[in-house]
């Protein structure tokens, strides 16, 4: 199979991106939710998590002033209200309200969190990196809260039942089948 060289390179063919959610407040105590799909973990030890924010966007000085941020991991039936909390600025929106989501305290952080989503870690900012038109935002995970019925008794993730988001360039998907076990290669043949 045959690649064609593109005229110029661009970060749109990087795929899938896990989509989060977000989570600030401002000083007035209004919460908002920036959606965004540029994200990774960054460390498992410490545990860290970055999320590159345009360096305009209203959720940035919002992180940059407070020095803490929430991540939500929404489920792929949450599809609309991300679109909605990628489509409006928090500048002008209340998110929350317009949503109905409630924005649940944290236990160490002064953002909130997303309670409707089934996974929320609190991150307190280590790190601001400004590159290009983004600002990769690095925090630690400093707690995490994940819905009981997800949580296995050794306290793994069912990945599957947690339904996350997915998606590409312009495109919202949801998780495929399971295909192996990692590590699987060290005692199966090809
Ligand atoms: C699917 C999707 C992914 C997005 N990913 C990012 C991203 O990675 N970084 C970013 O700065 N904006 C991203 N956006 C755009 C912001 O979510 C959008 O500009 C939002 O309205 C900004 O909210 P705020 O003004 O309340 O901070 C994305 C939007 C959508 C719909």
């Amino acid at each position: 199979m045959s690649k064609k060289t593109l005229p110029r390179p661009a970060s749109r063919y990087f795929y899938p991106w896990p989509i989060v959610l977000v989570t600030t407040i401002d000083n007035s105590g209004k919460p908002n939710i920036i959606t965004i799909g540029a994200s990774s973990i960054c460390s498992s030890n410490p545990p860290m998590v970055g999320v590159a924010i345009g360096t305009a966007q209203y959720s940035l000085s919002l992180i940059e002033e407070r020095g803490d941020f929430g991540v939500n991991l929404p489920r792929a039936g949450q599809v609309y209200e991300v679109d909605f909390c990628g489509s409006r600025s928090g500048r002008t929106v209340d998110k929350f309200e317009t949503l109905g989501w409630t924005a649940q305290e944290s236990s160490i952080i002064t953002s909130p969190l997303i309670q409707e989503c089934p996974v929320s870690m609190e991150c307190q900012l280590r790190h601001s990196l400004q590159l290009g038109n983004h600002t990769w935002v690095i925090g630690e995970i400093v707690a995490v809260h994940v819905e009981e019925e997800l949580l296995g008794a050794d306290g793994s993730l069912d990945l599957a039942a947690a339904e996350p988001l997915i998606s590409g360039w312009g495109e919202y998907f949801s998780l495929g089948e399971k295909i192996a076990d990692w590590h699987y290669s060290r005692t199966s043949p090809r």
